[in-house]
């Protein structure tokens, strides 16, 4: 399993170009913490997250991401913005398949498919979110749910040919039930889901290559619960929504990761 610890935080649609830049004010981080940490402010707020990291050094673990993108290069689509844009105003990272995009937004397989490959096409990092709402796990659905939103994606050659040639690639385990409703998996709901995607990842993969991914949990994570979170196995990291927004309450999770 990968060795790395990813604590990002999902802004949504929260938090203007001030407010974000407030937010980098008042957060935080230990210079010696070993947890590389992610953020994804709206599109327009990203440039002035940008410039309080290059002004703020011991912030330099921070990277960026951007929570959607088209997946044309650009063109006539008013009001989308494309991987490519976002690489130029300096993300690293894109959210494909957030549960909001798939259940709002009628985001489709093929569309998690199509940005999964744009995003590679810009040279950005993927983190593809995955999960299952209460019906379906009460139905007894959710390893059905995880492999097609997986296949989706990683059966497609030229993206799984992709991240073996190295492309990296990050899975978020996010339980529907589990987000925004204060509902979090148990570390034992987390380890079972997260298994069910390690195993897969290796058979799509290989298990070498599928070692380097690595699967965060999301849903309902705050600073108390951080912890156990983190330490079930599999767990790579965590996908914070509402406790990303406080600066303090997104370092207290920062800091459980060690
Ligand atoms: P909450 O942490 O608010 O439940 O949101 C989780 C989420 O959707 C992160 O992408």
């Amino acid at each position: 399993m990968s060795d790395r610890v990813l604590i990002a935080g999902n802004w949504k649609m929260n938090l203007d170009p001030d407010e974000g830049a407030r937010f980098m004010e008042q957060f935080v981080l230990d210079a010696a913490g070993r947890a590389e940490v992610l953020l994804f402010p709206p599109a327009l707020t990203l440039d002035s997250v940008r410039r309080a990291l290059l002004e703020d050094p011991p912030a330099r673990r921070v990277s960026l991401g951007v929570q959607n993108i088209h997946p044309e290069a650009a063109g006539a689509f008013t009001g989308e913005i494309s991987a490519e844009m976002a690489s130029a105003a300096g993300a690293e990272f894109v959210l494909v398949g957030h549960s909001e995009r798939r259940a709002l937004f009628g985001e489709t397989l093929g569309d998690t498919r199509a940005k999964v490959s744009a995003v590679q096409r810009a040279r950005l990092v993927p983190l593809l979110c995955v999960g299952e709402t209460l019906e379906e796990r009460k139905r007894g659905e959710l390893e059905r749910v995880l492999v097609g939103q997986l296949d989706a994606v990683i059966g497609t050659e030229s993206i799984r040919d992709g991240v073996i040639a190295g492309g990296a690639f990050v899975l978020a385990y996010e339980p529907v039930w589990a987000i925004g409703t204060g509902e979090t998996a148990t570390p034992g709901d987390a380890a079972e889901a997260h298994a069910l995607l390690r195993s897969l990842l290796s058979e799509r993969l290989s298990p070498a290559v599928s070692d380097r991914v690595p699967i965060l949990y999301g849903g309902s994570v705050k600073p108390d619960n951080a912890a156990e979170l983190l330490n079930a196995p599999e767990v790579s990291g965590v996908l914070v929504g509402g406790a990303s927004l406080d600066p303090e309450s997104f370092a207290a999770i920062v800091r459980a990761a060690g």
